[in-house]
């Protein structure tokens, strides 16, 4: 059967922690507790915004969630710094198993998209410098919809935009928030589990399957009925 892919991207094509040696070099040894704190807030400020209808350009969650790490760790980065900081986060490297493992759906026949919180135009930015931008069908981002995952009405205008259905279409991400909201409303789902120690919420509401890299979802969909 072939299917209609959404590829969750930032942390799941995209490895987030390419910005690590730069915060490395500019703030020592606090680089990994900033970087994951920036990450988390970057998501509440996105879900925050979601439940308050206040819809913003997801890169401006970004900035105010540096912005937040800054003051929470009282690291003075110039405006230099955080502007370098988020150029950086516009053009971060894929992991080693994405572009193989998107050929590989290409190939067999799937269609893919990118699916994010990101706007069009960040994306678009993001794929091209990641060099895997030709790998996809389209991409799909919830700008139009002015909301944020995991909303059901993100996943629906997947759905209306890839002229797809809950009953052929994947989400494919790392993120589990986003893997639930997804299965919860109604599509299948793939968790790529990059890190072993990544934990999936204990909601009861469980991935059809589980990965851990792009590669191995060529093979799983081919056994699918
Ligand atoms: C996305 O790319 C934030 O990873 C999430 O939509």
């Amino acid at each position: 059967m072939k299917y209609t892919l959404a590829f969750d991207v930032y942390g799941t094509l995209i490895n987030t922690s390419g910005i690590f040696y730069s915060l490395e070099q500019m703030i020592g040894d606090k680089a990994k507790i900033f970087m994951d704190t920036w990450r988390s807030k970057q998501l509440e400020y996105s879900f925050r915004r979601g439940l308050m209808k206040k819809y913003i350009d997801f890169s401006v969650c970004t900035k105010d969630a540096l912005e937040f790490c800054c003051t929470m760790f009282n690291i003075n980065l110039n405006k230099r710094q955080k502007e370098a900081l988020m150029e950086e986060y516009s053009v971060l490297p894929t992991f080693r198993d994405v572009d193989s493992g998107l050929s590989n759906l290409k190939e067999a026949g799937h269609l893919l998209y990118a699916f994010s919180n990101g706007s069009t135009k960040a994306l678009v930015k993001l794929l091209t410098n990641a060099q895997i931008i030709d790998k996809f069908d389209g991409i799909v981002s919830v700008e139009n919809v002015v909301t944020f995952k995991p909303s059901p009405l993100v996943y629906k205008h997947f759905n209306k935009e890839t002229n797809s259905k809950k009953s052929n279409s994947w989400l494919i991400s790392s993120n589990p928030f986003d893997v639930i909201g997804a299965a919860s409303y109604g599509m299948y789902t793939a968790w790529v589990q990059r890190s072993k120690d990544a934990i999936f919420d204990p909601w009861g509401i469980d991935p059809t399957i589980i990965i851990n890299q792009l590669t191995d979802l060529f093979l799983k969909l081919d056994t699918m009925e």
